[in-house]
């Protein structure tokens, strides 16, 4: 396995199932190691936003031979120990009950308990947060974990690109966590803002 460019994927039970297929799916054609755990809410979500189910997912990803996947209860798995290397992390889509759990320090299920490693191992997390609008309690939990070096990257859509589907801003979301990881240096070209443009 490519331990050094291994990145850990949280799924948790916020909207945008979406998102973390795209991730996935961006991680595994750029030939990345893949660790993935999505907790029991994250698959409701999943059901009801996603036309291929969880399951047919997790067989496609799994022709990967660098994909693994834990369950959300398994603290034995190795993304549990800051032993294991890894790039970073990335929680996509992050609920805010997932945002409150990190920001608190209560690493009660994996995507908790991996989150809680990167932070002391001083590596990447990206959290992708979803809810709207966001209250107080959100805002300041989410204020925390920027402060202590966590990437806030929120779902807009890149409105300056002119893109016309979800699956397109998903794309562009997953190649910008790409940068945020420090797995890529920039966006790719087409995705970058070039100035105004004529119509
Ligand atoms: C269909 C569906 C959509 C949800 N969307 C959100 C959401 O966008 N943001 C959020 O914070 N919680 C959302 N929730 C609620 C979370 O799933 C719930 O708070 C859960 O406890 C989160 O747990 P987890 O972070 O461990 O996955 C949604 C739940 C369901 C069933």
């Amino acid at each position: 396995m490519d331990t050094e460019n291994r990145v850990i994927v949280g799924i948790s039970g916020a909207s945008g199932a979406i998102l973390a297929s795209k991730m996935i799916d961006t991680l595994i054609d750029n030939d990345l190691s893949v660790s993935v755990v999505a907790s029991g809410p994250s698959r409701m979500v999943w059901q009801q936003e996603m036309e291929e189910s969880f399951g047919e997912a997790i067989e496609r990803w799994s022709e990967h031979n660098k994909f693994e996947i834990f369950p959300i209860g398994d603290f034995t798995a190795p993304i549990a120990s800051g032993s294991y290397p890894a790039k970073g992390m990335i929680i996509v889509p992050c609920s805010m009950g997932t945002v409150s759990a990190i920001s608190a320090g209560l690493s009660d299920n994996l995507i908790r308990r991996a989150a809680d490693v990167c932070l002391k191992e001083k590596r990447k997390l990206v959290i992708v947060p979803r809810e709207s609008p966001l209250n107080a309690v959100h805002l300041d939990n989410l204020s925390n974990l920027a402060k202590i070096g966590v990437t806030i990257l929120p779902s807009d859509p890149p409105y300056y690109l002119g893109i016309k589907t979800i699956e397109q801003s998903a794309e562009v979301l997953a190649q910008k966590s790409l940068v945020a990881l420090g797995i890529s240096e920039q966006l790719p070209e087409k995705m970058q803002y070039m100035g105004p443009t004529k119509k």
